[in-house]
């Protein structure tokens, strides 16, 4: 998915290819900006600034030494740095950490402890072999800066949005999502219909690069915000008052929003030929586990959605989150899986049509 965003982007961006758990580009380090300001996908972009081969900390040392700091970060900071080995001769890793430390520090004339964290470097080595990398994002990227009140267990906004797009879901879609939360399929849905930039509302640690220019990025992101036009309709309900209090909290101010109808009502007495004559996607990311309740049963529960769907849903377009790794066993619905990992649980989004 993100590299199929990441192909579509008007930007640079060169020799795009999947590598485990991501996917690898090339482009001018200013090229980087716009795709953290609209990629909906990933999680973080880090950019890549050295990679060598060092097997002692004479040498780790020199070739640290050797990086133009003041090139990617602002004098006077201090970054944190996060330090991974793997099959190395250097393994320790808060050793390496000890050791660039300092030269880095005195490579930008660091003021210590002043926003100690608001830039990371990432130090990676495997068999010997060195990446270093700064995190463009600061945050991870899926915190979009409009969601200010959170109802229990939302998911990630990047893995909502790449449930809505696997549904084939499109600005002339309506989207049902009737166990909505504090709203965060709804919101992403409105910002995919909208164009509006998934990072617009936020800020970057890359603000304050000293390649970053605020006139160009302010440029960009005013030319996205003259084609920002609600278009809906979305329907988010939950059977939780406190849910959808928060939803409409998230919803208070914002003109793009107002296409996210909230209401509080329980999914099983939602007539979708009530709501709108247009068949359309529905996403639902119901309680399980423990989430559920002392007295119900996490299966019977789905069987209950999957049969409500296929009884008023007919038609429509779904993406429905299971726990676990796969899809149970209980196909009312034929469904396409998609195996993810969040908040350390593995779930699976069911995808298909009712
Ligand atoms: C895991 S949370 C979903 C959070 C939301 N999708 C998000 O990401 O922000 C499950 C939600 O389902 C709601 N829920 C549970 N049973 C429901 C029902 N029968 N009808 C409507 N909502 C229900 C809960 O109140 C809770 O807000």
């Amino acid at each position: 998915m993100c590299l199929r965003e990441l192909t579509s982007l008007d930007a640079g961006i060169q020799d795009i290819q999947l590598v485990p758990g991501g996917v690898r580009f090339f482009c001018k380090p200013g090229e980087t900006f716009p795709a953290a300001l609209w990629l909906r996908s990933p999680s973080r972009i880090y950019m890549r600034i050295a990679r060598f081969k060092a097997d002692r900390f004479a040498i780790l040392e020199k070739k640290i030494q050797a990086i133009d700091w003041e090139l990617f970060l602002p004098a006077g900071t201090d970054p944190a740095i996060q330090v991974t080995t793997h099959t190395s001769r250097l393994y320790h890793s808060d050793a390496v950490a000890d050791r660039c430390r300092p030269i880095i520090q005195a490579a930008l004339k660091a003021k210590t402890s002043q926003n100690p964290d608001s830039q990371t470097l990432m130090v990676r080595s495997e068999n010997d072999w060195f990446d270093i990398s700064l995190d463009l994002s600061g945050p991870p990227l899926y915190k979009r800066g409009i969601k200010h009140r959170v109802a229990g267990a939302p998911l990630r906004e990047n893995l909502a949005f790449a449930i809505l797009d696997a549904t084939g879901f499109t600005a002339d879609d309506v989207l049902v999502d009737p166990m909505c939360g504090s709203g965060t399929f709804s919101i992403e849905g409105a910002m995919v219909q909208a164009h509006i930039p998934p990072g617009f509302f936020r800020t970057f640690s890359f603000e304050s690069w000293p390649a970053f220019s605020a006139a160009g990025f302010q440029h960009a992101k005013s030319l996205a915000a003259q084609h920002f036009t609600p278009v809906g309709p979305i329907f988010a309900s939950d059977v939780d008052p406190e849910a959808v209090a928060a939803l409409n909290t998230n919803l208070a101010g914002q003109k793009f929003l107002a296409s996210v109808q909230a209401c509080q009502q329980d999914f099983f007495d939602i007539v979708p030929d009530r709501l709108t004559p247009k068949k359309g996607v529905v996403v639902l990311n119901p309680p399980y586990g423990r989430r559920i309740g002392k007295n119900r049963d996490t299966t019977a529960f789905y069987r209950e959605i999957m049969g409500k769907l296929a009884a008023d849903f007919k038609g429509w377009r779904v993406g429905l989150v299971f726990p676990g790794k796969h899809l149970p066993k209980m196909t009312q619905l034929r469904l396409q899986p998609f195996h993810f990992f969040h908040g350390g649980l593995d779930l699976t989004a069911g995808i298909g049509i009712v």
